[in-house]
């Protein structure tokens, strides 16, 4: 501040030196002219106009300079001097975030389709209202021209929103394993080509070796192994590719590489494509031997387990699952894989997601899509999720993600956790968290000044205060674990959180009205298989 003073004391001094020293010139010259204008008057007017003009033009350069200074300028003049600047957001901050056609967070907070398409994370223990205040109202809100694909593991979704789906002129699907109704999907018929096939076969045993880890709590194949299997399981999935309906199967290519010898598989190879071929080679390069062969097989046989079950076969043998009905068409899609099922299903079901987002990425334009993937840390490991968020929102994608804590998706997805986690623009965050998420929410909520007032006791009378500003969590993490039921922390990209209630379908008359038009699901998919 002192600075400041003595800059604005120097250069009016300046500037009064040099107004005197260029109305003297000018005046000298307007004498020497014989100019109408003389005496004292003139030389006063004539000091007092040129130093007007120079203020001019130093307040023009300041402006200019201080112009140049930009954007980090003006947000710190708003705090320079504070030491913490975070606090709550009030609804109007987020004019061009808001609107009437989104993803529906809360009771004053609806996202615009178009920031609903940079995708949103809903982070909440059970019980805590995700279902009831984000999927249910979701499902009953969307607009009638959007599709969606929901994961419905108890089938409440189903039997709440369907019928309305159904009054909307929507088309109504559902892919429920266990269901005898269900549609089939073979993801071998979903690849477009080779390499397609060579994904889907790392994706398998990749999954595959982490379902039975997380079903057994022991090591499945390792590493090593995996590596060495992963071309012979492409070689037979290509070799099966070329194959007709319902030959063209995993299971198919799965019951030709265990109960063939190593001489019987290379023959068959034989008559495949280059591509097929070329897998079997590198395949024998490690495993020369019939001995090695049959270990690689045994890894196979036990991360694809899940195919050998015939009702795996069935619901595989055939597909009906075409991800380009749901951009011609407005639908609705219900993926109902029970809970206590979904390790054992999660190598079918990666791929299902998978297939779907990037077949979806490529069809162009036609009816928005939402996927509305609750549980999403027990779906499986989808592969380049973090890249499809990233590329999705021009493409008229929406992903929402529920999770029970952020560590759940740090487990599955390690370092990709943090992209998938900053792809995800909105984020929410419900009362009862764990330790980790709280956290998390509080780093985004940043920190608030207090001020903090010390006095100090002398033995004479006056007693001296002091104020010192210090800052604190807007939230501290217990904090937000603590927060009150039914309440929704939003913290939105570039913009201060927002507490706000939740909007509970069943409190909300209009949207309980919607619900109760209610399906059941054995009526339209059949009893448990
Ligand atoms: N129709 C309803 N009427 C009254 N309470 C309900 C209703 N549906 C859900 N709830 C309550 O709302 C809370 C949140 O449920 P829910 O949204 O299913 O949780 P989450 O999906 O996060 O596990 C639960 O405590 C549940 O008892
Ligand atoms: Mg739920």
């Amino acid at each position: 501040m002192v600075m400041k003073k003595i800059i604005i004391g120097f250069s009016l001094g300046i500037m009064i030196f040099l107004a005197a020293f260029i109305s003297n010139l000018v005046f000298s010259f307007f004498e020497a002219v014989n100019s109408a204008i003389s005496g004292e008057t003139g030389h006063i007017l004539g000091f007092f106009g040129i130093f007007i003009v120079l203020l001019i033009i130093q307040a023009a350069i300041a402006y200019s300079i201080l112009q140049k200074k930009g954007v980090a300028e003006e947000v710190l003049a708003s705090g320079k001097d504070n030491v913490a600047t975070s606090k709550f957001a009030k609804q109007s901050e987020f004019k061009d975030f808001l609107g009437t056609d989104g993803l529906p967070i809360s009771q004053k907070f609806r996202l615009s389709e178009k920031k609903s398409f940079e995708h949103y994370l809903l982070c909440g223990s059970t019980g805590s209202g995700k279902s009831a205040s984000f999927f249910i109202p979701s499902l009953l809100q969307l607009p009638a021209h959007a599709s969606v694909v929901v994961t419905d593991p108890k089938g409440e979704l189903y039997m709440k929103t369907a019928q309305h789906a159904l009054n909307q002129g929507k088309n109504v699907i559902a892919f429920s394993p266990f269901k005898s109704k269900t549609m089939k999907y073979n993801p071998l018929a979903l690849c477009r080509n080779a390499s397609e096939v060579r994904e889907l076969a790392q994706v398998l045993l990749a999954n595959g070796n982490a379902a039975i880890e997380q079903m057994t709590g022991t090591k499945a194949g390792g590493s090593e192994w995996t590596n060495m299997a992963t071309p012979l399981l492409v070689a037979f999935m290509l070799f099966v590719y070329e194959l007709d309906a319902p030959e063209n199967t995993v299971a198919k290519a799965l019951e030709l590489i265990t109960e063939n010898d190593l001489e019987t598989l290379k023959l068959l190879i034989e008559d495949s494509t280059p591509e097929a071929q070329q897998q079997m080679n590198i395949f024998l390069q490690s495993a020369e031997s019939e001995k090695t062969a049959s270990s690689i097989k045994t890894v196979l046989a036990t991360s694809l387990q899940m195919f050998t079950d015939p009702l795996i076969q069935d619901i595989t043998s055939l597909n009906e699952i075409d991800p380009k009905m749901l951009r011609e068409q407005p639908t609705h899609l219900y993926v109902m894989v029970p809970e206590h099922k979904s390790a054992f299903m999660s190598p079918l079901m990666s791929p299902f997601y998978s297939q779907l987002m990037n077949h979806l990425l490529e069809t162009g334009k036609g009816c928005p899509i939402y996927f509305l993937m609750d549980e999403f840390a027990n779906v499986g490991v989808i592969p380049n999720i973090d890249i499809i968020l990233a590329i999705c929102r021009s493409r008229d994608m929406s992903i929402s993600l529920g999770i029970q804590s952020i560590n759940q998706l740090k487990q599955r997805y390690n370092e990709a956790a943090n992209t998938i986690l900053d792809n995800l623009k909105t984020k929410a965050f419900l009362p009862g968290l764990s330790y980790d998420s709280a956290e998390y929410a509080s780093k985004l909520l940043g920190f608030k000044e207090i001020k903090n007032v010390s006095t100090s006791f002398s033995q004479k009378k006056d007693n001296s205060y002091s104020v010192s500003a210090q800052k604190r969590e807007l939230l501290t993490p217990d904090e937000v674990r603590r927060l009150p039921d039914e309440t929704i922390l939003i913290i939105s990209d570039n913009r201060n959180g927002f507490m706000d209630k939740q909007q509970r379908y069943y409190k909300d008359k209009r949207l309980l009205a919607l619900a109760s038009q209610e399906i059941t699901v054995e009526e339209m998919l059949g009893e448990d298989e």
